[in-house]
């Protein structure tokens, strides 16, 4: 990519301030000052300073936060449908997948990384990790529901889920928030169901103590600090 691209995605200034730093002489590629903002450079291999920093050093894992609409799958490829990697930057040189997975018509918070430790001390069920849902259903929530949620549902097939937590509006029953700590297939869906209501649309709103960032449209994805990815781990119920 060109320099000035790069040095500008780097943070080091707009692209007219990096081209007069260029101009200055202040930035040097492999230990030459570098004369031409449109030098191209490989940020993989060449090493380009300011101001006697390495900059757009590569990180190690990257940690994106998308809000997903409905209409795309959880999978890092698909022959049919549209996937969630659809919607994050390209990075050819980087495996990025979906952390843990939404439904097609599910939106809200999914985590992409290419980072498997990160990605699996969110999904194994031992770590439990809360997850907070607003389900919009078909019919109203009872106290004999909330309590149902609370004890842990039992699906047909004699599946067993851990106690959740129900949370409804006195004036607005068919709006629920339900936290749960795992995630089975269609698992918020398959609890409703079982007390005779059904979701007629879900949004994940937080994993752990991280939320949905209300300035990202749906759609948007954004770059994790370090602060945002520890509070996947802060404030869970169990
Ligand atoms: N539970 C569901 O039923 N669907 C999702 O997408 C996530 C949790």
């Amino acid at each position: 990519m060109r320099l000035d691209k790069f040095l500008a995605d780097s943070g080091a200034g707009t692209r007219t301030e990096v081209k007069k730093l260029i101009q200055k002489g202040m930035v040097q590629v492999n230990g030459e000052t570098a004369k031409k903002p449109e030098l191209k450079v490989d940020p993989e291999r060449d090493v380009v300073e300011f101001g006697g920093e390495r900059l757009g050093a590569r990180a190690e894992f990257v940690y994106y936060l998308l809000h997903k609409p409905a209409g795309y799958v959880s999978a890092t490829e698909d022959i049919r449908e549209k996937t969630v990697l659809e919607l994050v930057p390209k990075d050819g040189r980087r495996n990025l997948f979906p952390v843990g997975r939404l439904d097609k018509d599910t939106e809200g918070l999914l985590l992409i990384t290419d980072d498997g430790d990160f990605a699996h001390s969110i999904t194994s069920p031992k770590k439990h990790v809360d997850k907070k849902y607003v389900a919009n259903l078909d019919g109203e929530i009872t106290d004999d529901t909330i309590k149902a949620f609370s004890d842990g549902i039992e699906f047909s097939d004699g599946t067993k889920c851990r106690s959740a937590v129900l949370e409804c509006d006195e004036n607005d029953k068919k709006t629920g928030i339900v936290t749960i700590c795992e995630g089975k297939y269609h698992q918020v869906k398959k609890m409703f169901l079982c007390c005779g209501l059904k979701v007629v649309h879900l949004q994940r709103i937080s994993i752990g103590g991280l939320y949905l960032d209300s300035n990202l449209h749906i759609g948007e994805c954004k770059l994790l600090t370090d602060l945002d990815k520890k509070s996947v781990f802060i404030g869970n119920i169990h």
